[in-house]
């Protein structure tokens, strides 16, 4: 119980998303007093495939496809902290993160939704520029629903000030208003 699970959905170790894992991490540790146990998401991650193993729901417990889910869901049940982060794509969580976040719904579905309850959950997002807001909300509404309790979410852009014309922000050439 004295441990925070941290899930990095980055595909880049060394990138900036577990550079800011590691710094939250450091701070919820300190505060509660916990050891970290880090797992960077397999780039082969399978997403909830609504596979209806389950004669009478869609799931089994601990879910029928094996990879690196059921360590994670394990090491999840041992713990009372949790952690995420990801890099924004397109205004999105990564593709993996969002693969994971989809398998933890047999353990809810099969518990009664018991299995997530008192279980705390720091939600980090980070981007160059724009799109940790909706990336934040789409995983707060996922662990809500999942039972976990919010206990914080934060956020990182690295923009610096554009010294090039390059259109950003899903525009045209055309749409565009360029200041000189
Ligand atoms: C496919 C793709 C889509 C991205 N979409 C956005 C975006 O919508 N907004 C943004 O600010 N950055 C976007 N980025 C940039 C990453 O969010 C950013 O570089 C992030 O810091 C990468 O984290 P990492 O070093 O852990 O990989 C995107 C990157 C990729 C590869």
């Amino acid at each position: 119980m004295n441990t925070l699970v941290v899930i990095n959905g980055s595909y880049h170790p060394d990138g900036l998303t577990t550079q800011c894992l590691e710094a939250i991490s450091k701070k919820l540790c300190d505060k509660h007093n916990l050891t970290p146990v880090n797992f960077f998401l397999d780039d082969n991650i399978r997403g909830c495939a609504s596979c209806r193993s389950d004669k009478h729901s869609d799931c089994v417990m601990w879910c029928r496809f094996e990879d690196q889910f059921q360590t994670i869901a394990h090491a999840i049940q041992d713990a009372k902290r949790v952690l995420i982060g990801t890099p924004v794509y397109l205004d999105f969580p990564s593709p993996k993160l969002l693969a994971f976040i989809s398998r933890l719904n047999c353990l809810a579905e099969k518990t009664n939704r018991e299995f997530f309850r008192g279980r705390y959950i720091h939600i980090h997002a980070n981007a160059y520029v724009s799109g940790t807001k909706s990336t934040i909300q789409v995983l707060m509404s996922a662990c809500e629903m999942l039972g976990f309790t919010i206990e914080g979410r934060s956020t990182t852009e690295y923009i610096q000030k554009w010294s090039d014309h390059k259109i950003r922000g899903g525009m045209t050439q055309e749409d565009a208003c360029l200041l000189s």
